[in-house]
């Protein structure tokens, strides 16, 4: 039995108090003992201060992005998978299709990011979906496949079991158009078979999360789905009883 994780990606906002207050709320609001693996990914330099506040609570913190080269040297601007380790990050995201798009990462990057964080101790989030031009060329699969594969031939499969992947549509993420559950369960089943083709056991014991315009008006039905392990979230992850409601769902 696969357990749910709830993972809320800060993105680039709040302000050091915004965030303070973020985190009290999050902890008053959250069950002391949650049915289910939460997660928050602050602004990395802000990581810091949620593992303060969040320490002797359920809620796991993680890092929005790694560094693809080394564990420690000249570059500049980047934090190694091994320093979030250091600090204690259990969780890393990967390949958001923001860091894809707007700093052109590519698949191969990608999966040296996935290695790295395995290399560190630290469970890499993969994130994989398609764009709305994608989807309506009808390469949606294509478009998964590639990016998922980039991964499973870079790394051992021996290597993966606490890989976690995030179906995240392109079209769907801040748009407030959410893939329908049925949308959503298609592609998470064939990343599940795709992973399958690699190692079954595997295929039975990863997360895939899905992303994308999540709230808890929908996440119920989402989480509901046989082959949708939790979700990752975005906006709704910035408001702290929205965000427990998404946690409850998962439940
Ligand atoms: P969203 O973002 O929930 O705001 O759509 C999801 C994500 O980008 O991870």
């Amino acid at each position: 039995m696969r357990s749910k994780l709830v993972a809320g990606n800060w993105k680039m906002h709040g302000s050091r108090a915004a965030i303070q207050n973020l985190l009290a709320s999050l902890k008053a609001e959250l069950p002391a003992e949650p049915g289910t693996d939460v997660a928050v990914f602050p602004p990395s330099l802000y990581v810091a201060d949620a593992l303060v506040a969040l320490s002797g609570s359920p809620v796991a913190v993680g890092a929005q992005n790694v560094c693809d080269q080394a564990a420690q040297g000249a570059f500049t601007g980047e934090v190694s998978a091994e320093m979030l380790a250091d600090v204690g990050c259990r969780y890393a995201i990967v390949g958001h299709s923001e860091r894809r798009a707007l700093y052109g990462e590519s698949s191969a990057v990608v999966a040296v990011k996935v290695q790295r964080c395995l290399n560190a101790g630290v469970v890499p989030i993969l994130c994989v979906g398609e764009t709305d031009e994608e989807r309506e060329a009808g390469r949606t699969l294509d478009v998964v496949a590639e990016q998922l594969d980039a991964v499973m031939q870079t790394v051992a499969v021996g290597e993966l079991s606490s890989l976690v992947v995030a179906y995240e549509p392109v079209w769907a993420i801040g748009t407030g158009k959410t893939a329908s559950p049925e949308q959503a369960q298609d592609v998470h089943a064939f990343i599940r078979q795709r992973i399958a083709g690699y190692s079954e056991k595997l295929a039975a014991g990863v997360r895939i999360l899905y992303g994308g315009s999540v709230k808890a008006a929908n996440a119920a039905e989402l989480f509901s789905q046989a082959d949708i392990d939790g979700g990752l979230v975005g906006g709704a992850s910035l408001d702290a009883q929205e965000f427990s409601a998404i946690c409850r769902a998962a439940e």
